[in-house]
């Protein structure tokens, strides 16, 4: 695999002090990526719709100092430092210096918010990770002016991904594959690529209301639910079924079909927690409400000939997805059913997006 083309290379422009930001969304998978070999090279391919109010806005002040052997920076989430957070920016600069070799050249104050609470299955780490990739590729094309728009953000997907690999597909919208598929012309492990095809417009303007179910930190993290697929008894059958899974989601969105769609992003939300439920260690990660709120979804379904489906991320919040011209009936739904079992009545309505913001 050719990682060379990601190297920053000549130093054009001498820049001493720089300030970006970036706001870039969260992303919710519709085929799932669970499974990883080394350096976060996905198993199967994965596809996302991109969101729009999800999201983390990033700001990163760079000032030139002389070159030191480790990444020199300051983290502030909210308003306050956070050391907590530290060990995992650290390692991931530590993943991509060999890349961004500039970045030792600066002292980097990064602040950070969210628009959403961070570990509670809304892919945080997707948007933050990949916000401080747009911002270092800010400062890139500041060094080196003649970047293409193109390079930029398969660079800042690529970059991402070794710090989270779903963050791979926050850069873009609104639909984005990432890993390497033979029906999706330009697909990569190394980044995330826009959808190629034709989307039906059923698709266009999709809704998501996230019901936050439980928006305590997750007992597994990804990271260790990732490691649980080596050798477990299902692994090999799963990827094999994910791949397939994409073309047949291919086929979906091009073709409009709302039934066979609402049963495959179903299928793949159950079929992840399926590899939990049978690894070893086994967890679960759904909530009591989970279920709740997934049988009052069916039966809204049957009872109004609805089109909405509900998937799930590796936590116990529980996404529900519709066609736009459903918001209305959908909404009050929400309000009137599904907002008791969410902590405190949370829940946030978004729509798919087109991917980062410079602001
Ligand atoms: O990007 P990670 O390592 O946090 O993995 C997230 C994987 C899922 O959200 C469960 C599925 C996906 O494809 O986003």
């Amino acid at each position: 695999m050719n990682t060379s083309e990601f190297i920053a290379k000549s130093i054009e422009n001498v820049v001493e002090k720089a300030s970006y930001t970036w706001q870039t969304p969260s992303n919710i998978a519709l085929v799932k990526y669970w499974g990883k070999s080394n350096p976060q090279i996905p198993k199967n391919a994965s596809i996302s719709f991109t969101l729009n109010n999800c999201h983390t806005i990033t700001t990163i002040d760079f000032s030139k100092k002389e070159k030191s052997e480790s990444v020199d920076f300051d983290l502030f989430f909210e308003g306050k430092q956070k050391a907590e957070f530290k060990p995992k920016i650290a390692d991931f600069f530590k993943r991509i210096q060999e890349y961004c070799p500039y970045i030792l050249d600066y002292t980097m104050t990064i602040h950070s918010q969210n628009s959403f609470p961070h570990s509670s299955g809304i892919a945080s780490s997707a948007s933050g990770l990949s916000a401080i990739a747009m911002c270092l590729m800010s400062l890139e094309k500041e060094i080196n002016p003649n970047l293409a728009e193109e390079f930029i953000n398969k660079k800042a997907s690529f970059l991402a991904r070794l710090g989270s690999g779903s963050a791979s597909r926050s850069v873009e919208g609104p639909l984005v594959v990432w890993g390497t598929h033979p029906e999706i012309e330009g697909s990569s492990d190394l980044f995330g690529v826009k959808f190629p095809l034709k989307v039906h417009s059923i698709f266009k303007n999709y809704q998501d209301i996230i019901l936050l179910v439980d928006k305590g930190e997750k007992q597994v993290s990804s990271t260790v639910g990732h490691n649980l697929m080596h050798n477990h008894p299902y692994a090999e059958n799963r990827f094999f079924q994910a791949n397939e899974n994409l073309t047949k989601m291919a086929t979906i969105l091009q073709g409009g079909d709302i039934k066979e769609f609402i049963n495959l992003v179903e299928s793949e939300a159950l079929t992840l927690h399926a590899m939990m439920l049978t690894s070893n260690p086994y967890f679960i990660l759904m909530k009591p409400n989970t279920l709740k709120v997934i049988q009052k979804i069916w039966n809204y379904r049957e009872e109004n000939n609805s089109n909405i489906c509900f998937t799930l991320d590796a936590g116990a919040n529980v996404h529900v997805l519709f066609p736009e011209h459903e918001k209305e009936a959908v909404n009050e739904f929400v309000k009137n059913e599904l907002a008791v079992y969410c902590q405190k009545n949370q829940y946030i309505c978004d729509n798919v997006g087109l991917g980062a913001k410079e602001i």
